[in-house]
């Protein structure tokens, strides 16, 4: 089997770094808050977080905060949640949570939960279950849980449940992969996996797996190495890990490679891209692939740091 080439891949990242002058720039241009969390936790996974300029990445994200205590993708755009929790992540991965001012960017997500329990991404008011995780994340890993309501958020990411014991977007949406790590996310977060049928999501998640070894999001669908994050750790956070073949999925995520230039892509001979890259390494993560460190399924960052801030309470 083809080896972890994570030299390669750290270079990968860091090129796309300095494809201009500083990752700054380049985080400007195309990779943004969600890339500097992918690219950041990607290299922090693999040992290599102190080869970026801790200082310069923390201005810049500080820079990206609108006066509503949001986050934006870039500096001068909107806020929107997705960018909320990236910003949070990767200041979390720098030790760096308290150049935050915590009740400004909580307050911010407060707002954002509607009267059936419910978030909205941003002002414009779209609803997903995408939004219930990233606020039920962002929360808790500022502490912050308890100011929104908390059972009225899980009731709605329960009504979002299928027959399939899949979850969906929005109440009766099909299910999905990602929708699914979100809602099972979200309910193991809150201390509420006890609204999931165990065995039959385990039963729909494990079909995922296809004759190649990869995971794909939906019946019939191709498969994909993101899916490797999505379903991968919604089968450790409810107990059924062991109901894939972990050795086949090894070697498709290593079979994704780009071995020369380094980068993962979402299937063989595709091109590699940093969200790719990271959920490739992440998945490897879960499966304790050997010199990657290990990643925690609820909150998608590493452990050691979620461990740092519970166990700074
Ligand atoms: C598939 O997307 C993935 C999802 C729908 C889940 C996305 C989850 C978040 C944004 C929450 C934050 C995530 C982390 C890891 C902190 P896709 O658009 O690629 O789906 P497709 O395969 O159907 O195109
Ligand atoms: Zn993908």
């Amino acid at each position: 089997m083809a080896e972890l080439a994570a030299d390669k891949h750290v270079k990968y990242i860091l090129s796309v770094e300095k494809k201009k002058d500083s990752f700054e720039s380049v985080v400007m241009d195309h990779l943004r808050m969600n890339g500097a969390y992918w690219g950041l936790t990607t290299l922090d996974l693999l040992g290599k977080l102190d080869t970026v300029d801790k200082d310069e990445v923390i201005s810049w994200i500080m820079h990206c905060q609108h006066e509503s205590g949001g986050f934006a993708g870039n500096i001068g755009h909107d806020p929107h949640i997705l960018y909320t929790l990236s910003a949070v992540q990767v200041l979390a991965l720098f030790d760096k949570l308290d150049v935050l001012d915590i009740d400004k960017v909580s307050n911010y997500i407060v707002g954002l939960q509607n009267e059936d329990g419910s978030f909205s991404g941003d002002m414009w008011g779209e609803i997903d279950t995408r939004f219930s995780y990233i606020a039920i994340c962002c929360l808790s890993l500022l502490h912050c849980l308890h100011k929104i309501n908390v059972e009225k958020a899980v009731n709605y990411i329960v009504s979002c449940k299928n027959m399939d014991g899949g979850f969906g977007c929005t109440p009766g949406a099909e299910s999905h992969a990602g929708q699914i790590f979100c809602c099972v996310g979200a309910l193991a977060i809150t201390g509420s996996l006890h609204h999931v049928d165990k065995d039959l999501l385990g039963w729909w998640l494990c079909e995922r797996q296809v004759k190649s070894g990869g995971l794909n999001g939906r019946p019939e669908k191709l498969p994909d190495v993101c899916y490797s994050w999505w379903v991968l750790s919604s089968l450790i956070m409810i107990d059924r890990v062991d109901w894939i073949d972990k050795n086949k999925l090894i070697k498709f995520i290593l079979d994704c490679q780009d071995v020369e230039n380094g980068g993962i892509s979402d299937r063989p001979d595709d091109a590699v891209d940093v969200f790719h890259t990271y959920f490739g390494v992440a998945g490897l993560s879960l499966l304790q692939y050997p010199g990657v460190k290990a990643v925690d399924p609820a909150f998608a960052l590493p452990v050691n740091v979620v461990n740092r801030i519970f166990s700074s309470r």
